[in-house]
């Protein structure tokens, strides 16, 4: 067991901090898992360099916030069916999370979290960004936060594999379309305005990815209002942005970040290894 010093430092006034002290591939004291669960609530995402683990240390860490999560459509590391690969090779023009995003926010309970181990990088590129749905929240006036308390959205998976709202270079083929079959066709209705159950703070808990109008609504009358929440949370001073290195570690709050993984490396691999954690009840 580590003799633990952990310093977390802020990488933005909003979210996202780097931790310090901790060496992932040894247990931690339980005090050491508690102050990185806290920095975890309070800044939506954390940072690790340097950590070099092996998938079982990976597993080992992520069973420490809960019981682990596995999706269904995404490809599995060999003989560790609860990591999953997040790749692009050098032959494929899409990438896995290239557009703002909460993951699974399209099932009842998505993910905690997801913590990501980079196995091989880009030589440039291939950042990923993440926004404070919390700050988001806090942001909007005093009306527009009454007017969306009480009203909800639907969260279809679907949404992120119709064409119209996919650039060129993320088109879905109809055979893929077909192989991911009923998983599809998965959707959810959430509260708009969400609680984080460990922090209490209130979190806009809509996504352009997956959230395809308001409950009771049309599209057509909910785009306008989703658009002004996605500008609102999505704009610069609500976010921050990860330069990868080998043996980064990245763990996001799933349930008051949303992420944005860059796809400006085509031509060139990159993997990362996911383990996710089983989500929590966010309503409020
Ligand atoms: C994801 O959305 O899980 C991918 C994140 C990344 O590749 O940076």
């Amino acid at each position: 067991m580590q003799n633990n010093k952990i310093e977390v430092r802020p990488v933005s006034n909003c979210v996202g901090a780097e931790i310090t002290g901790v060496d992932l591939a040894d247990p931690l004291t339980e005090s050491a898992y508690s102050e990185i669960r806290q920095a975890l609530c309070k800044w939506g995402v954390i940072f690790f360099r340097d950590q070099n683990i092996t998938p079982e240390q990976h597993l080992s860490f992520g069973q420490k916030f809960g019981d682990l999560h596995l999706s269904k459509t995404i490809g599995k590391v060999p003989g560790h069916p609860m990591v999953a690969e997040v790749r692009k090779e050098p032959d494929q023009t899409r990438n896995i999370g290239g557009n703002w995003h909460t993951d699974h926010s399209f099932v009842e309970m998505p993910p905690l979290g997801s913590i990501l181990v980079a196995r091989e990088l880009p030589e440039t590129g291939g950042d990923t960004l993440f926004a404070n749905m919390s700050a988001a929240y806090d942001a909007l006036s005093e009306g527009m936060q009454k007017t969306l308390s009480g009203m909800s959205a639907v969260h279809a998976k679907k949404k992120a594999l119709q064409a119209s709202n996919l650039s060129a270079e993320r088109q879905v083929s109809a055979k893929e379309m077909a192989e991911i079959g009923e998983a599809a066709e998965e959707q959810f209705v959430h509260p708009v305005v969400a609680k984080h159950p460990e922090t209490g703070r209130k979190i806009l808990y809509v996504n352009p990815t997956y959230t395809v109008r308001f409950d009771g609504w049309t599209e057509r009358e909910s785009k306008p209002l989703l658009q002004f929440l996605f500008d609102q949370a999505g704009g610069p001073e609500n976010t921050c942005r990860f330069r990868w290195q080998k043996d980064s570690v990245v763990f996001w709050d799933n349930r008051s970040v949303w992420h944005y993984a860059l796809n400006d490396y085509h031509g060139q691999r990159r993997l990362l290894h996911r383990v996710s954690v089983a989500g929590s009840d966010v309503r409020a």
